[in-house]
């Protein structure tokens, strides 16, 4: 029990960094944990591939910030003509005798001018709008088509690439990595071609402006930038390791939450709680080292890029009573200096954005590119007016190449027979429903029905003709009713209250809040595990496939319920070729023919009184069984 305690958890730390509160806020969002991409340019070309409808609009959304970029630049330049302006004016002011016409004029003239730099900065705003507006779209279409695609390719995956990946893996593509995705595209391509703009184009208003102060801040910009790297690098390190501790935690509270019944079954409230202190306290530290930096990142970058200011504004002042630099050049210089940091820090920022929602977009075209079902032969058949004549013919079945999972099985059910399994945990029942409906193919051997080879089969036309109870039930989201139809999706009211019926379901339901309209969520959690059978068996009855397949359907209902489910059933069996799968001996007596499977080989057959004759591993396990009850 301690071991199984202490590996809890090393579930939640394998959870990636960022895959839990990636994207809280605080000041650890300046530091997402960097993931490389393996094939940069491949992931690239893919994702701008959701982009080329949009292409055109792509167009206009760059021409905005081209314009935007250059307003914002241009309104910031008018300060210069602006002071200039009013420092001539000052001097007009004390030489003249006519101070009110001197004034007059002056603000005539400051009026223009700040029209002007409004009107710019309009133009501006208008572009900066548009860009937003245009630029969402292009990005939620793009996301629109890429969680098609995605949730497109699952439902196309064979039933094997589900059996190997984590689920919750699978569901973090859909959730973070689209978010990431998204997050790239709504705002750091913007961003990112706006500040090289910016970058560029207060270059230039620079040196237009001033070549010796430019000369300055070109030697003092690779200082700023270095600083702002290392306790950027320091930020990171710190953020990913609150963020592996931030998922250690939640995976913790989250095992936590769901296995409490198991916990408390076995006591281990205290082991939990020591477990829970000790991760809580790494998280503790972890998050001081990161909000620290997090914290002084600001100050240290503001007070460098103050010094580089006072540095800016102390040699121009010089440089204005020697040189005849003028006032208002000054200024804007001195604005722009200070401006020239933030696009920098904003580009090395959305780099790591960018990698990791190439990172995130790689993982989600790794599912994309997966192996799908294999598709039908192009010769592939519908299957019509199904007798239900069943055989498998000397089938061997591995899961994996390497180990033999179902030996030479081979059987006859004609139409309308009942076959039973029986055997051991693990001996591969339900490996053998696995293959009938084609979840995976057969190595060697042949199963066919009505004499034709399902591998000649279209596999919906196969599924459609055999309605299965699956061993692990599951029922979606909605209402009881809807949950039985899905059964098969035409079918009345009457027909799904006949086949809850015929499932000894229906007194229960009735007994239910809402009866046939009760909601049912999470896998009908508020149903007991028997309940939750009988819903199964009932949408299994409302389908007319003339094969039916019920692995341990029965296993978690009392015997008294079952049997009137079976008298249902009989009826409902009476032309449909049946395999019933189940450990309770009982519920397989009256089967036409019993297969008892020892790991993968049938070691006998027969009726319920043959094998009870023969005196072997059946009659073993029923008189067992007996002296048990
Ligand atoms: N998806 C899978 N991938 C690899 N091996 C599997 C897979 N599913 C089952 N197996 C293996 O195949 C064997 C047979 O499993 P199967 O589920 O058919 O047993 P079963 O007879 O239905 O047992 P139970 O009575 O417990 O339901 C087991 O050894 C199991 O470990
Ligand atoms: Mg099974």
């Amino acid at each position: 029990m301690e071991e199984k305690a202490g590996a809890r958890p090393a579930a939640g730390a394998e959870r990636k960094p960022g895959m839990t509160g990636g994207r809280q806020g605080g000041p650890g969002g300046k530091f997402r944990a960097v993931e490389k991409p393996k094939n940069v340019k491949n992931t690239i070309a893919r994702l701008l591939g959701y982009l080329k409808e949009d292409k055109y609009k792509l167009v206009i959304v760059f021409a905005c910030v081209i314009a935007a970029t250059i307003c914002n630049l241009a309104g910031s330049y008018m300060l210069r003509p602006i002071i200039n302006g009013l420092g001539d004016d000052f001097l007009r002011y004390q030489q003249s005798t006519d101070k009110a016409a001197v004034v007059v004029s002056a603000t005539a003239n400051l009026v223009k001018k700040l029209a002007i730099m409004a009107a710019i900065y309009g133009v501006g705003i208008i572009a900066t709008y548009l860009q937003q507006r245009i630029m969402i779209g292009i990005s939620q279409n793009a996301l629109l088509k890429l969680r098609n695609d995605l949730f497109h390719k699952l439902q196309s995956l064979p039933i094997r690439f589900f059996d190997t990946n984590s689920h919750g893996e699978l569901m973090s593509r859909f959730t973070n990595d689209v978010d990431t995705i998204g997050e790239m595209l709504n705002n750091t391509l913007v961003q990112l071609f706006s500040g090289s703009i910016t970058i560029i184009g207060t270059i230039i208003l620079m040196f237009y402006t001033n070549i010796w102060l430019s000369l300055i801040i070109l030697v003092m910009m690779p200082v700023l930038t270095k600083a702002g790297g290392f306790i950027a690098k320091q930020g990171r390190r710190h953020f990913a390791a609150q963020q592996a501790a931030l998922g250690a935690l939640n995976g913790y509270i989250e095992e936590s939450v769901t296995g409490q019944k198991v916990v408390k079954v076995f006591c281990h409230e205290d082991t939990c709680i020591k477990e829970f202190d000790a991760l809580n306290a790494g998280l503790r530290d972890k998050q001081i080292k990161a909000q620290f930096i997090g914290g002084i990142m600001g100050p240290v970058m503001g007070n460098l890029s103050q010094i580089n200011y006072s540095l800016v504004v102390c040699v121009g002042g010089l440089l204005c009573i020697t040189n005849g630099f003028d006032v208002g050049g000054l200024t804007v210089f001195a604005n722009y200096s200070r401006q020239f940091s933030r696009p920098i820090n904003e580009i090395s920022m959305q780099v790591n954005t960018i990698f990791t929602a190439l990172a995130g977009a790689e993982r989600v075209f790794s599912i994309m590119d997966q192996e799908p079902e294999v598709m039908d032969e192009k010769e592939a058949v519908e299957l019509k007016e199904v007798k239900g004549e069943v055989v498998l013919d000397h089938v061997t079945f591995g899961y994996n190449p390497d180990k033999v999972i179902l030996k030479d099985i081979s059987l006859y059910a004609k139409p309308g027979q009942k076959i039973a399994f029986v055997g051991s945990t693990g001996a591969g029942k339900t490996t053998i429903t696995n293959l009938l409906n084609r979840f995976y193919e057969i190595n060697e051997g042949q199963i066919t029905i009505d004499k034709i080879p399902i591998g000649k089969i279209r596999k919906d036309s196969l599924r459609e003709h055999i309605a299965m109870v699956l061993q692990d039930t599951h029922l979606f989201t909605g209402t009881v009713r809807e949950n039985i139809r899905y059964g098969r999706l035409d079918a009345t009211d009457e027909e799904v209250e006949a086949a809850a019926r015929t499932a000894s379901a229906h007194s229960f339901i009735m007994r239910l809040s809402d009866g046939y309209d009760t909601m049912l969520e999470g896998d009908g959690a508020n149903l007991s595990q028997g309940q939750r059978q009988l819903l199964n068996i009932a949408r299994a009855a409302l389908s007319k496939a003339p094969i039916l397949v019920l692995d341990e359907a029965t296993s978690s209902v009392d015997t008294r319920t079952e049997k009137h489910i079976e008298h249902g059933m009989d009826r409902l069996m009476r032309n449909r070729t049946t395999f019933v799968i189940a450990h309770r001996l009982s519920t397989v007596r009256n089967a036409d023919a019993i297969m008892v499977l020892e790991n993968g080989e049938i070691i006998e057959r027969g009726t319920h009184e043959d094998l009870l004759a023969q005196k072997g591993r059946y009659y073993n396990l029923y008189t067992g069984l007996q002296e048990l009850d």
